[in-house]
């Protein structure tokens, strides 16, 4: 049976992955945040699949949880065949008016815990030779105004994960990015909003993708579970791709920014936020 690891367990893409493991068959060890106290979240999982179920506290930016849990997996199950990098969350709003410790805050997240996760859990996963599924985003291969630091992270974890392809292979791990486009997880509602005084000379722009987001959100969403199918679907096969692109907004902006010449992407995209962006309200 093989025995799976995610993060950020808790919410959206990370508790869709939780079931979709356990309703396969697989040992799942779903970890995050303060799970003592938030004990309503896994109460079917842990009466249905009280044999391949186990819950781990897990904060990605604490080193002492992250070690523990990797002692404790070590222990209880002797070995780990796939981590899934999941946690994460969006921190959206003008470089200037970002405060120091949001900075530090998203990448400690985002890119940090990826690494310091994926660390622990190297050595078991070898033994396995296991998989890495790292989260990234759309926001991982384009920039996009007033999201830089959430994009400066996933871009990270992307350069992590691309480069930690060719340094595990002769080990027998592999790694997959996972770049999902907008999906109607948590996500929205977690996100943090750096938002600007009125005084700020990004007032506007942060208004206008306010307002553009907000738009997004009334749409149809695109099912997160395909993403979580996805991911389970991926993990049975022999060779992982680089990369998984998912829904259409992300097959799409992948298309643009791989097929595109760039001035003519960077042409497209200046046009298009000139519209959105500086649109007065
Ligand atoms: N939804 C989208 O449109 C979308 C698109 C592209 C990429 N992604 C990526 O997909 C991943 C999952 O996001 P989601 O959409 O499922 O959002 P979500 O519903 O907000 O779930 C995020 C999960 O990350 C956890 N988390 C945040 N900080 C953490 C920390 N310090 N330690 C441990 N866990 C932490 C949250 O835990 P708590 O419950 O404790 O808050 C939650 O379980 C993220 O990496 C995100 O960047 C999402």
């Amino acid at each position: 049976m093989r025995k799976v690891l995610i993060t950020g367990a808790t919410s959206g893409f990370g508790k869709l992955l939780v079931d979709a493991f356990l309703a396969n068959g697989d040992f799942v060890i779903a970890t995050g945040r303060n799970l003592n106290s938030r004990k309503e979240l896994f109460e079917i999982e842990r009466v249905k699949y009280s044999r391949h179920f186990l819950e781990i506290d897990l904060d990605v930016t604490k080193p002492d949880e992250i070690q523990s849990a990797a002692t404790l997996v070590l222990e209880k199950l002797g070995q780990l065949d796939i981590v899934i990098n999941n946690a994460g969350f969006g921190l959206f709003g003008a470089l200037e008016d970002i405060k120091e410790e949001e900075i530090r805050y998203q990448m400690e997240v985002n890119f940090f815990g990826t690494v310091a996760v994926t660390r622990a859990f190297l050595p078991m996963l070898r033994i396995a030779k296991g998989k890495i599924f790292n989260f990234s985003s759309v926001f991982g291969f384009m920039g996009f105004p007033l999201t830089s630091l959430y994009c400066a992270s996933k871009f990270a974890v992307e350069g992590l994960t691309e480069s930690l392809r060719g340094e595990l292979a002769p080990h027998g791990v592999q790694v997959c990015l996972i770049e999902p486009g907008g999906y109607r997880t948590n996500f929205g509602k977690n996100l943090s909003w750096s938002l600007s005084d009125p005084s700020s000379i990004y007032a506007l722009q942060m208004k206008n993708y306010q307002m553009v987001h907000e738009m997004f959100s009334k749409k149809k969403p695109q099912e997160p579970d395909e993403v979580s199918r996805g991911v389970l679907k991926l993990s049975k096969l022999k060779r992982l791709p680089m990369r998984k692109v998912f829904g259409q907004d992300g097959v799409l902006s992948y298309l643009m920014r791989t097929f595109i010449p760039s001035s003519l992407y960077f042409s497209i995209l200046d046009f298009y936020y000139k519209k959105t962006f500086l649109r007065k309200i």
